[in-house]
């Protein structure tokens, strides 16, 4: 049987035209109407307690063609979120006001004008369908950075991979989708403290 090995390496990015849903962090409260929500945003980049503002009165997101709105119902800090609040990025490549929370699980409430036939979109549909909403949002952008990086591979069974990082974020979904999914041999980095959670991940070689 023929073996090759593939390496996920970091960094890895994300393809932006990937993520289909536009997160809006709508509001339960009766503070929020059909046209606002409450949010919390930036408009200039810097440490949180200086920069990031809680608005009642947010524009709720329209979403374009191709997207869903989705009722926020928990979220979870990514670092990309932290990081670009940090750091100086230009306004063509993050618009402000910018409000960060790249992961979120949520429902549907509102569907893009191409999708509102499509049978794989409806209103009131959870964003995911099989967990809590508080677990779901650990997962959109690491488990779109492994779907996106293994999903070309041909005859995943027939090869070896080896995850770097495996007890990160990306790398304990890699672990497991490559190994419980896609059936493939994996090896993995960690430190010496993190070696028995990457096996229990599924890992069948660990080099520290
Ligand atoms: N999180 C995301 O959604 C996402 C999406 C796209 C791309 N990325 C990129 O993917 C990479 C990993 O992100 P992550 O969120 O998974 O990070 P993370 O959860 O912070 O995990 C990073 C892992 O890197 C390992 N590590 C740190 N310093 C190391 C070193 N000097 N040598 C070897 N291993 C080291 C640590 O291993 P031990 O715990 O074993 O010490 C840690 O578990 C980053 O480059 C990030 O920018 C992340």
């Amino acid at each position: 049987m023929r073996q090759s090995t593939l390496v996920i390496g970091i960094p890895v990015l994300v393809a932006a035209s990937a993520i289909l849903v536009s997160a809006a962090m709508a509001s339960n409260t009766c503070d929020s109407t059909d046209e606002t929500m409450t949010a919390i945003s930036y408009s200039e980049h810097g440490p949180a307690d200086e920069v990031l503002t809680l608005k009642s009165d947010y524009p709720k997101p329209v979403p374009g063609k191709n997207q869903v709105l989705i009722q926020v119902k928990a979220s979870s800090v990514n670092p990309v979120d932290f990081k670009l609040r940090r750091n100086s990025v230009p306004d063509f490549l993050i618009p402000k006001p910018k409000i960060p929370g790249a992961d979120v699980a949520g429902v549907i409430v509102q569907l893009g004008a191409n999708l509102e036939k499509a049978a794989n979109f409806q209103i009131g549909d959870r964003i995911p369908n099989e967990v809590d909403f508080e677990s779901a949002a650990a997962l959109p952008l690491v488990s779109l950075t492994v779907l996106q990086s293994l999903k070309k591979l041909k005859n995943p069974k027939d090869k070896k991979i080896l995850i770097h990082a495996g007890a990160g974020g990306v790398g304990s979904f890699a672990i497991q989708y490559a190994k419980k999914v896609l059936g493939m041999h994996v090896a993995t980095t960690a430190s010496k403290e993190k070696k028995e959670i990457v096996k229990d991940l599924g890992a069948d070689v660990v080099i520290d």
